[in-house]
């Protein structure tokens, strides 16, 4: 077994805060001066300061409040080092011109290792105490991911990227047949699962339909029911993806990962934007839920997704940053482009398709942590202590009422107002 470093963090057991968080889709909860108690990592009980006798290890000030740690439901960790850059070309040209050639280039695992060190720390720095990352095709790039995790203290799901298909991928960049792609995942799913943190866990990561044969696809699906894995790929994201599983699969791209048994219970759909009423049925029978990417979408997409139909018809929805694809590692950036991205749908005719900074703020927490199947995304007790403490930005001063400052946070806050954050009680920030 490899081991991690042992994660060298304060363990909380007590704060006094004022929470502000969105324990459903619609509902903004406000919570005053506050103690939350944890014990090995999760919240034991939140009372009112009154009723709190004791000792609090930790006060926050008064224009500091306390919210739930961001959840990113779908990020390309070896896309990091192209962040902010090469967006000018559409999907199929910007996967072979730009991506594929930087993802290669994670078969040297120390590159890896060092890209790591940067990223991850870096987004817990922003407030993401949760992600669902798609790796490379290489076990050793993806356990590292894994160990960095682990060691810098952040929640994870984490996939090894299987894509086989020769017209889909360079042949200098892809497993060499379905039986690898499942054997290779296969033993990453249990290198992963052996380093024995609970802060890490595999997932089943075809890249997406175009880049998978079928023989592969099938495959991934009976491994991830096999070990109990969930499952993450990209669905219908723009009109080249969806016209290409439509002509070689006959069906919508929705119909066909359920074909190949890929849509399970939490298997994470990345962006969805082109989902008809029946694929939104079909993705809600089999308690699965969207990845909203909404800035990357921009780029790619052709349209934007609404979560506000996806979220009516039962659907999981969180929010990703799709980095690099989307080029801010941001998931409060992302809640004001999904607001942004709603107001689009409502222009073009869909008045019912606006959603708010709360309905944004539930999907960058409750919804992506219910999506990704972790016990986060709301401070209640039983729930793990991923949390995040945020200085009000100044625009706040001229609020008079709890709603407003959130809204403010919201669109306005980033990295330098995040002060502290915690995951799983720890402090790592
Ligand atoms: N579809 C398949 N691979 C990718 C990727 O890396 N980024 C995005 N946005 N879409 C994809
Ligand atoms: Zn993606």
């Amino acid at each position: 077994m490899r081991r991690v470093r042992v994660r060298e963090s304060v363990a909380v057991t007590s704060i006094r805060a004022t929470i502000l968080q969105t324990p459903a889709a619609d509902r903004l909860e406000v919570s005053t001066d506050r103690v939350v108690r944890v014990e090995a990592g999760r919240i034991v009980g939140i009372d009112a300061t009154g009723d709190h006798g004791g000792h609090v290890d930790v006060t926050l000030p008064d224009d500091v409040v306390l919210v739930p740690g961001f959840v990113d439901t779908h990020l390309h960790a070896p896309q990091w080092p192209q962040l902010g850059t090469a967006l000018d070309q559409p999907l199929d040209r910007w996967l072979f011109e730009y991506t594929f050639p930087l993802e290669a280039r994670f078969v040297d695992t120390d590159l890896a290792r060092r890209v790591w060190d940067d990223m991850v720390p870096s987004l817990l720095r922003h407030g993401t105490t949760s992600v669902a990352y798609y790796g490379s095709i290489h076990e050793d790039a993806t356990l590292a991911l894994a160990e960095a995790c682990a060691s810098h203290g952040q929640r994870a799901l984490i996939g090894r990227c299987a894509m086989d298909h020769p017209e889909g991928t360079p042949e200098w960049y892809r497993d060499g047949g379905p039986r690898e792609a499942v054997d290779a995942s296969g033993r990453s799913i249990e290198a992963i699962r052996a380093l024995d943190d609970a802060l890490v866990a595999p997932i089943v990561t075809p890249r997406f339909v175009p880049a998978c044969t079928d023989a592969a696809l099938l495959g991934l699906a009976e491994l991830a029911a096999e070990t109990g894995t969930t499952v993450q790929t990209h669905c219908s994201e723009g009109d080249w993806e969806h016209g290409h599983v439509l002509e070689r699969c006959g069906v919508t791209d929705s119909v066909a990962l359920d074909r190949f048994g890929l849509l399970r219970p939490n298997t994470v759909l990345a962006h969805a934007t082109h989902l008809s009423d029946d694929d939104r049925s079909l993705i809600a029978e089999r308690s699965a839920g969207v990845a909203h990417c909404p800035l990357s979408n921009v780029y790619f997409a052709d349209r934007a997704f609404s979560a506000r139909r996806a979220i009516d018809a039962g659907l999981r929805v969180g929010l990703g940053t799709d980095v690099a694809g989307g080029p801010s590692p941001s998931l409060l950036a992302q809640c004001g482009h999904a607001v942004a991205a709603s107001q689009r749908l409502v222009d073009e005719g869909d008045p019912a398709a606006r959603i708010d900074t709360t309905t944004a703020f539930w999907m960058a927490t409750a919804g992506g942590a219910d999506l990704l199947g972790i016990d986060a995304g709301v401070l209640e007790p039983g729930r793990w202590f991923d949390a995040v403490a945020i200085r009000l930005p100044a625009a706040a001063q001229w609020d008079d009422d709890w709603p407003s400052r959130f809204e403010r946070l919201v669109r306005l806050a980033g990295a330098s107002e995040i002060e502290r954050v915690w995951v799983g009680g720890r402090q790592v920030v």
